[in-house]
């Protein structure tokens, strides 16, 4: 397995590999790995073959995070990350500093963004106004270095893969886009690196976000539909038992244009939000 931390040098090896025919998959993480990253893994294996080369990008971004969010508590646990890539045969990990990918920013050096401007604007970016301007801006600098044929995302981050997918059939980039289902522990929880920031106590209360998602659920499938309004109070009635999370917002949508719905039936995609002391985690489903 290959680490890379310079740009050029990526971009060297990218432009190998296209030279010679051999297909690139990037799984696009920000580290802290875990089950749910090494299914994207395995998929993006999957997606190659074994004469492609599968590349894991592990970068902390900071553009997606704004002034008052956790950029500095995000959890980074590098040596066991590239210990479990070389485990499940990652050919490469890039990890570049941020000086190469946003070059001068401290000093208003760095001033060109992607900004996707209407699936960007509910849920996630309704609490967090800048995030997916640092995601789209982001994604689109590892795909212009790692020039891979596919980017795999974790069907967790819904809003983020349809915001990638949008940018990518709008800003005709060549790479396809594949979503992997969310991994989940015993009790439902989805994984995420944001669950190391979970106190023990609030650990056993986070699966609320799953119960919520199983309410919704059940709710639609016995009455085949249900006002989002009345969800939206079975599920604050689900969050009244977990006194440690605070819910940030749900909604209900079209699983593609993210068009929020008033009626919610069998298809309709659920999306919510909730916060703990040091973390905030998200969750969504099909209903
Ligand atoms: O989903 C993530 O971990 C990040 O948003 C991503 C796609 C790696 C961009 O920094």
């Amino acid at each position: 397995m290959r680490k890379i931390s310079k740009v050029t040098a990526m971009q060297r090896y990218a432009a190998e590999c296209g030279r010679s025919g051999t297909r690139v998959a990037l799984v696009p993480t920000m580290g802290c790995l875990h089950a749910g990253h090494m299914s994207l893994v395995h998929k993006a294996r999957k997606q190659v073959g074994p004469g492609g080369r599968v590349v894991v990008s592990i970068y902390v971004n900071p553009t997606q995070f704004a002034a008052n969010e956790d950029l500095d508590a995000y959890p980074r646990t590098l040596d066991r990350d590239l210990a479990d890539c070389r485990a499940a045969g990652v050919d490469v990990v890039f990890m570049p500093s941020d000086s190469s990918m946003y070059p001068d920013r401290e000093r208003g050096g760095y001033s060109t963004y992607v900004n996707e401007e209407n699936l960007s604007a509910s849920m996630e970016g309704g609490s967090r106004p800048t995030h997916f301007r640092g995601v789209t801006t982001v994604v689109a600098k590892l795909f212009n270095i790692v020039r891979p044929d596919v980017a795999i995302f974790g069907a967790k981050d819904w809003q983020q893969a349809a915001i990638i997918r949008r940018m990518v059939r709008d800003l005709n980039m060549a790479v396809k886009i594949t979503v992997a289902p969310t991994v989940r522990e015993a009790d439902g929880l989805a994984m995420s690196s944001r669950n190391a920031n979970l106190s023990p106590a609030e650990r056993a209360q986070a699966d609320v976000l799953y119960r919520s998602l199983r309410a919704a659920r059940a709710a639609v499938r016995a009455a085949g539909s249900v006002s989002a309004a009345k969800l939206r109070s079975g599920i604050r009635r689900v969050f009244k038992t977990a006194p440690l999370a605070k819910l940030d917002y749900v909604e209900f949508f079209h699983p593609d244009t993210l068009e929020p719905v008033r009626t919610v039936s069998s298809g309709t995609r659920m999306a919510l939000a909730a916060r703990f002391s040091r973390a905030r985690l998200i969750d969504n489903e099909r209903l």
